[in-house]
């Protein structure tokens, strides 16, 4: 059996195809090289031929369609496995659905799924496949760390996408965020300093053996930095729902990107969101606008548009990897 990290020959075409399954464990130069290749990547028909197939388990809204309209813009085609209508619903496993892909000539799979774990499975079980991890549960969202990447780099013109000197903040439900986990792992691989703000409930103290540090102050958090990254707190992930926090109106006053705090922290610092938003919690509409007077400037939009060039990259990468 194969790992998940090892380039295997495609049994579709005879071609050299590798995953892409986290940021942790991944070499720093792959990934510096993906977010380096996003940033210059033009459509084109470099993957004729080769089909890639979107199986996404839970909702999505922009890495699902990013990934479509990147696989398109390279000439590759696409097919959508929608879950719901699959015959994972009539008892077939998830490996059995990924080889029946396989068989069918499909050369790269795009997985989201409720449990952490699944695209690695599928990766070591049909190792023919190209495996891409759209996000697993609580475990990894890589290519939304490197868009996330791509997005400081051209932000604070650091072409060579090093992020040393800049201090990030990441606000919200971190225990429970697979973007937050990949990002702290790309972010300070690429020589950012990282610190991790929410309630005591949301932000563990354990998260300092990632190399971050943890504050349950905004205060705290946004002194000093150039970059803002607010999360959603996910309560589709939590028994009692709404029930993660006692009150919205208190967690938006100590924890939201107000417009207020917008304004302190002026035109300088960036603020970021990976989606989808909770309008009115954790980020003021104006603040996710980038519509507050002399107010931090939003680059939640710019983050969608260049999820569909790493999604080329990431795609080119993986099925094109000499
Ligand atoms: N950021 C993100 O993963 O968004 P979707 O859930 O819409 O794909």
């Amino acid at each position: 059996m194969t790992t998940p990290r090892e380039s295997r020959l495609s049994a579709s075409t005879g071609r050299r195809v590798r995953h892409l399954m986290a940021i942790s464990g991944e070499s720093i130069e792959r990934l510096r090289g993906i977010v380096r290749l996003a940033s210059r990547i033009e459509p084109g028909d470099v993957l004729s031929g080769k089909t890639v197939a979107t199986v996404f388990f839970e909702d999505s809204t922009r890495t699902k369609t990013t990934f479509v309209l990147a696989a398109q813009n390279l000439g590759a085609r696409t097919v959508d496995l929608s879950t719901g209508a699959s015959s994972v619903n009539k008892g077939e496993t998830m490996i059995d659905t990924a080889a029946t892909l396989a068989a069918m000539g499909v050369d790269a799979i795009v997985v989201r799924a409720r449990q952490a774990g699944v695209p690695g499975l599928l990766a070591r079980h049909v190792p023919s496949l190209a495996v891409i991890n759209a996000g697993d549960g609580r475990h990894a969202h890589p290519t939304q760390a490197l868009g996330d990447a791509l997005t400081i780099a051209q932000a604070f013109d650091r072409d060579d996408v090093d992020l040393s000197g800049l201090r990030i903040a990441i606000v919200g439900d971190i225990n429970a965020s697979r973007v937050a986990r990949s990002n702290i792992a790309l972010l300070t691989g690429l020589g950012a300093s990282v610190v991790c703000c929410g309630p005591t409930t949301l932000v563990s103290p354990s998260l300092r053996s990632l190399g971050v540090d943890v504050t349950h102050s905004m205060d705290e958090a946004l002194d000093g930095v150039n970059i803002v990254m607010m999360l959603r707190i996910q309560f589709e992930r939590y028994a009692s729902g709404r029930g993660a926090i006692s009150s919205e109106r208190e967690y938006r006053e100590m924890f939201g990107m107000t417009e207020e705090r917008s304004r302190q922290l002026g035109p300088g610092v960036v603020v970021m969101h990976p989606g989808p938003t909770n309008r009115g919690l954790e980020i003021d509409p104006a603040a996710a606008d980038g519509l507050v007077p002399g107010g931090a400037r939003s680059l939640i939009r710019t983050q969608v548009t260049n999820g569909v060039r790493t999604r080329m990259a990431v795609l080119l990468d993986c099925l094109n990897p000499n």
